[in-house]
């Protein structure tokens, strides 16, 4: 208010020294009015930009210790009306420690996340049960975060909690309300294995049957180069795997790693399972289907039917399913009438080589050779028989130039005579 005043006044004395003031009584008092209301608008204005930054900078309109002085107590709770109880003690250290917190750029305060509030008594309890007071508080992360909030609206969990599976992910499931931790693996260190239990809240089963997998053991490990589940599921944007988009794509999903030279060969796995994988039956197939009816699902053989998605063993660890023992049942899941020498006769990941598959390899190299031979000799008969031909041709028109030239001179020779 005293702000505003000091704006007028100033105003006034401006226009007094530029003598505008001196205009008629009611005109004066009619433009008088109007800047009057400028004025008010430009000062509205400034104290709502001032206001801004001040909040997104320092002190935010209540600070935190307000907040804290009762939820600091040990032992603060409220009754839902769902009869839960909720406790309300904060530990403020957590927040401090938090990516919002003190090692954030601008750490945030409880009324950034907790908008509705400005000190005590609070309104009603929004919600009917604690899950729900969830759900609905976990829309604040989307004020800050956009980019995430958009990319998760089309996600499995956006979608199934829009349908009213009030149990499926939000952002606070993933990340926590005040113990949010670093995420983006591109600009910080971050906790892989938390991030998979954090999946496992929910999907123990699978968590369970990963952390036994070749890539869980990797990543418990404290590994960066095996999959956690968002490497294969994009956190923000979850697909359902049972689509027949998801199964068409899935060989490309292991090929991100599987296919990368440089990374493989720190394992000294080869990185020809997915050029072999497409060059086989199922896989030409399965790539003809994406690329011709994406929408369409295909029976025939992904990486994960033979390897599994979540329970991937070497092929060398007895329980793998593509193990040599384990082989034939695997295939049989899809070739029931399969026998004994199905699996064996098939080549798998490798390349005919002499050691591995002599009879393939000998009838690749037969016909290497018989192709070009083949080929080769039709090439020398028809340039032979071409070349025949060409000089048989000229040969006759030549012989029939030099008849026609020797006819010519006996013609001539004849006619010259009877003249004479
Ligand atoms: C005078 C003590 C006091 C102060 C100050 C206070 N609270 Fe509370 N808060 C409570 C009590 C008591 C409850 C239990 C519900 C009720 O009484 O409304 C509660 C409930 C809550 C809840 C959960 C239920 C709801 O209504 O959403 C949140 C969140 C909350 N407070 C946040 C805050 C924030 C943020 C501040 C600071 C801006 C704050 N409180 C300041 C005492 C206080
Ligand atoms: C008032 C704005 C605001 C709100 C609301 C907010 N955040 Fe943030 N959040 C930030 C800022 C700013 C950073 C980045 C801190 C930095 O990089 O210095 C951040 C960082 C993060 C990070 C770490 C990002 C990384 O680079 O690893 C995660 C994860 C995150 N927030 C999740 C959440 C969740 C979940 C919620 C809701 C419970 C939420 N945020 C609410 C502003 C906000
Ligand atoms: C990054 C956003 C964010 C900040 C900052 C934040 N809160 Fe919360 N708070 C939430 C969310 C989201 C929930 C509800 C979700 C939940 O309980 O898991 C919540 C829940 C609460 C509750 C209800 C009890 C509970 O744990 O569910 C209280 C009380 C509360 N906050 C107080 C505070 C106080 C006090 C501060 C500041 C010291 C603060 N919050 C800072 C996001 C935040
Ligand atoms: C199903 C679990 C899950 C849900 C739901 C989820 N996140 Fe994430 N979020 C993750 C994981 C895991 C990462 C780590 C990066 C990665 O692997 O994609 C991450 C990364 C982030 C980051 C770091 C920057 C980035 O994009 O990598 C931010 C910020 C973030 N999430 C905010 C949010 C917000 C806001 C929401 C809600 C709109 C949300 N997340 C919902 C799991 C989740
Ligand atoms: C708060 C619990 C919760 C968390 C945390 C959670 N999910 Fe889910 N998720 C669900 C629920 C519920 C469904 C629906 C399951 C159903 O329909 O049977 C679901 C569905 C899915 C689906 C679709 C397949 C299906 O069974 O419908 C995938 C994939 C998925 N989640 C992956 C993940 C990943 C990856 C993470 C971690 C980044 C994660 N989820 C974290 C609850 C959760
Ligand atoms: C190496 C890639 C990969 C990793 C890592 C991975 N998944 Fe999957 N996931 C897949 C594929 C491929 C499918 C579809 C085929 C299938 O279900 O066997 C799938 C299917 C699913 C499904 C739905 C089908 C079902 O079996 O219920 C859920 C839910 C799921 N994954 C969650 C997770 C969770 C949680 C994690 C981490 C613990 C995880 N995934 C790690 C590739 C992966
Ligand atoms: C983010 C990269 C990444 C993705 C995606 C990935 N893998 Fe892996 N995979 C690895 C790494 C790294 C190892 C080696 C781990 C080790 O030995 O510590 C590995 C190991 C394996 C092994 C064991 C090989 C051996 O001889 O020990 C198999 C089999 C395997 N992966 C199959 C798959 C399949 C199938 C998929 C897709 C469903 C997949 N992987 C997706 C990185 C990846
Ligand atoms: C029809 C079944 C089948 C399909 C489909 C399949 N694999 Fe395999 N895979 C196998 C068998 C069998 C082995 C074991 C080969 C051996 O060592 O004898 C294997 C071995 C591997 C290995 C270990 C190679 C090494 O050097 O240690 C990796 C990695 C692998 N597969 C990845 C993939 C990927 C990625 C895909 C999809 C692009 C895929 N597989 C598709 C059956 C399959
Ligand atoms: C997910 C199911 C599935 C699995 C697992 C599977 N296949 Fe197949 N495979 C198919 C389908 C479908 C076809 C096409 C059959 C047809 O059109 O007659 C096919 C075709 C083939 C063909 C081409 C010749 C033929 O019979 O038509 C061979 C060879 C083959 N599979 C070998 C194998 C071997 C070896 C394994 C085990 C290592 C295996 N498959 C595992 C689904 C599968």
């Amino acid at each position: 208010m005293s702000l505003h005043c000091r704006l007028w006044i100033s105003g006034r004395r401006r226009e007094e020294r530029r003598g505008t003031h001196k205009t008629p009584a009611g005109e004066r008092s009619m433009s008088l009015r109007w800047r009057l209301f400028i004025l008010s608008v430009v000062v509205v204005l400034v104290l709502v930009v001032v206001r801004g930054q001040v909040s997104a900078q320092e002190e935010p309109p209540v600070p935190d210790e307000q907040c804290l002085v009762c939820h600091s107590k040990p032992d603060l709770s409220m009754v839902l009306p769902s009869n839960e109880v909720l406790p309300l003690t904060v530990d403020a250290n957590i927040l401090a420690h938090s990516a919002h917190g003190l090692e954030a750029e601008t750490p945030l305060h409880c009324v950034d996340c907790h908008n509705n509030m400005d000190g005590y008594p609070h309104g009603d309890f929004p919600a009917a049960n604690y899950r729900s007071y969830q759900v609905q508080m976990s829309m604040v992360c989307g004020n800050c975060h956009e980019d995430q909030a958009v990319a998760r609206q089309d996600s499995i969990h956006a979608r199934l909690l829009a349908g009213g599976r009030i149990e499926a992910a939000t952002c606070v499931d993933c990340h926590g309300a005040h113990e949010v931790v670093w995420a983006d693996p591109e600009k910080h260190e971050v906790d892989r294995v938390a991030q998979v239990e954090a999946c496992g809240q929910c999907h123990s089963t699978i968590a369970a049957e990963y952390e036994e997998s070749v890539h869980g053991q990797h990543v418990a490990a404290g590994g960066q180069d095996a999959p956690t589940c968002s490497n294969c599921h994009p956190a923000h944007k979850i697909e359902d795997p049972r689509s027949a988009e998801f199964r068409l794509k899935s060989p490309e999903v292991c090929a991100q790693c599987h296919a990368d030279e440089a990374l493989m060969a720190k394992y000294e796995i080869s990185t020809d399972v997915f050029d072999t994988y497409v060059a086989d039956f199922h896989g030409t197939t399965v790539q003809i289907f994406e690329s011709v009816e994406p929408g369409v699902y295909t029976n025939k053989a992904v990486c994960s039917d033979c390897h599994s998605a979540h329970h991937i063993l070497p092929p060398t660890d007895e329980n793998s399913s593509v193990m040599e023992a384990n082989l034939l049942a695997t295939c049989q899941r899809c070739h029931p009438d399969a026998g004994e020498n199905f699996a064996a006769s098939w080549m798998g990941h490798y390349r005919p080589s002499w050691e591995r598959f002599p009879l393939v390899t000998a009838v690749d190299w037969f016909y290497k050779m018989l192709i070009p031979s083949v080929l080769g000799f039709f090439v020398v008969y028809i340039g032979l028989d071409m070349g025949r031909t060409w000089y048989d041709r000229s040969k006759q028109r030549r012989e029939c130039r030099r008849a026609r030239r020797k006819q010519g001179k006996a013609e001539k020779g004849s006619s010259e005579g009877g003249e004479s």
